[in-house]
């Protein structure tokens, strides 16, 4: 029955203190093993941001920021520890750009910022990057092997990506070739991680930034490390103490047999081009909240009568119950399943007389754990590095804990910073707690990319 099913999902999507507990001791252990070693679960991907912002970079920079549902051109200006002026025009990616080949990628980008620079072209003017090339800071949200600031090339798509042709090439020079077949004279000075872009900017107007946090269609995050303790680097070893680097860690593929797996999320991995990677992710980001909805209430139709049990067909296409339908019927709530059922119905395209009180209690209910459960496993990999930096004792117990998070979820998901605090106090207590300090950094990456291509070109 339905409530058999929901004490099912409630008994997974609830966690409890211990088993948090659990999940962090296995994500700092996979936290070691990426730093000492290549191709581990966690990446540990070095960066290459070694000059941390501090708030005197200045000057006139192009980003181009490249995330997992969107593309966008941002023009900004930083002086006197301020990003003075910001033009920014946002595209979505076209679906099949996804799969399609590298070029067809990139020459979108580079189209994208031709129609941006014809309206809002003052840069190219400026002459400030090198030979008078307008400046670039590229935010690309994807892994990376780097072996420098303004290089790398892509371990592994994900969000839906798959294009096989971008494997060995260099993303700078894939970018810059692009720009150039459509006439613009570009340099990159700086090559981020949307989550490195993230940390920075915050850092830029508040030194305490720890952390920088993706909660978006997909869901990362990066912080600052010891150099000596990224074992794997090169000459890391013979690195002075004070020696930092912007570490990021791809936490979306963190796996664990302690993670609170639904049979959904088995489903749902099936259903992606990366199967069986990037299982973390999977449980938290946007990207794939309303999938398992779908799959729950497709259940649920079977085994639970769920709108008359004559809904399947409805319910059977894969990636139709879009996360933001979660969001908005876990924001109305248990109060008003009248709405509920107006957005079902819509959505779903039932009638509202298929639709009962039971149906959409269950379905309010669903959507409510799925949330629970993203915003709890987020806050339990904060945790993971909030205990790691305090244990290394870098960062030490009266600072504050400055964790800088950009993302659709993050920003439109109902209080979702609120439960985040709660599984904070869960784990730290409540004093403790309160140094956790989690800002929405908008736009962050791009201006984050800036400041670091600042800090280069300065
Ligand atoms: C945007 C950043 O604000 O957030 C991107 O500019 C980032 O770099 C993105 O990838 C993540 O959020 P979403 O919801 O677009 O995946
Ligand atoms: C995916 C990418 C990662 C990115 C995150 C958020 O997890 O692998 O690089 O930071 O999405 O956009």
């Amino acid at each position: 029955t339905q409530v058999d099913l929901l004490e099912g999902y409630e008994g997974k999507c609830v966690l409890t203190k211990k088993q948090m507990e659990g999940i962090i001791e296995d994500f700092l252990a996979r936290m070691e093993e990426g730093l000492e070693r290549e191709e581990q679960q966690l990446k540990m991907l070095p960066s290459f941001v070694e000059k941390m912002p501090c708030g005197k970079e200045e000057g006139e920079f192009l980003a181009i920021d490249l995330g997992g549902t969107n593309s966008r051109v941002v023009r900004l200006a930083l002086k006197g520890g301020q990003v003075r002026e910001m033009v920014a025009h946002e595209d979505p990616i076209p679906k099949e750009l996804m799969v399609g080949t590298t070029k067809e990628l990139f020459d979108f980008i580079a189209r994208q910022v031709k129609t941006f620079l014809g309206k809002h072209n003052t840069l190219a003017q400026s002459g400030q990057g090198k030979g008078g090339k307008i400046p670039i800071g590229f935010c690309f949200s994807y892994p990376m092997k780097q072996t420098g600031l303004a290089n790398g090339e892509i371990v592994n798509w994900n969000k839906g990506f798959d294009i096989k042709d971008t494997f060995g090439k260099d993303l700078v020079e894939l970018l810059e070739g692009s720009l150039s077949e459509y006439k613009i004279q570009g340099k990159v000075f700086a090559m981020v991680n949307d989550t490195v872009g993230t940390l920075a900017a915050h850092k830029f107007i508040d030194q305490d930034t720890q952390l920088g946090v993706i909660l978006g269609t997909g869901s990362n995050a990066a912080y600052i490390e010891g150099k000596r303790r990224i074992t794997k680097l090169q000459g890391g070893e013979t690195k002075r103490e004070e020696d930092k680097m912007i570490v990021n860690i791809e936490w979306g593929n963190f796996k664990s047999s302690r993670l609170p797996y639904l049979e959904e999320d088995r489903e749902v991995d099936e259903r992606t081009p990366n199967k069986g990677k990037q299982h973390f992710e999977k449980m938290i980001s946007g990207m794939y909240l309303g999938e398992m909805v779908r799959l729950a209430c497709l259940r649920a139709s079977a085994e639970g009568n769920l709108f008359g049990g004559s809904q399947k067909d409805k319910l059977q296409q894969a990636w139709t119950f879009p996360t933001s339908l979660v969001s908005r019927i876990d924001g109305l709530g248990p109060e008003k399943l009248d709405q509920v059922k107006k957005e079902l119905s819509a959505a779903l395209d039932i009638p509202r007389a298929e639709i009962t009180h039971g149906c959409a209690r269950f379905v309010s209910r669903l959507c409510q754990l799925v949330g629970d459960r993203s915003a709890a496993l987020a806050a339990t990999g904060v945790t993971a590095i909030y205990r790691y930096l305090m244990q290394s004792k870098q960062v030490s117990p009266n600072q504050r804990f400055v964790v800088a998070v950009d993302g659709g979820l993050f920003e439109h998901y109902p209080r979702y910073p609120e439960r985040m605090q709660q599984t904070f106090i869960s784990l730290l207590g409540k004093e403790q707690a309160k140094r956790v300090e989690l800002v929405h950094s908008p736009d962050g990456s791009g201006i984050g990319t800036a400041v670091i291509a600042a800090a280069t070109a300065r």
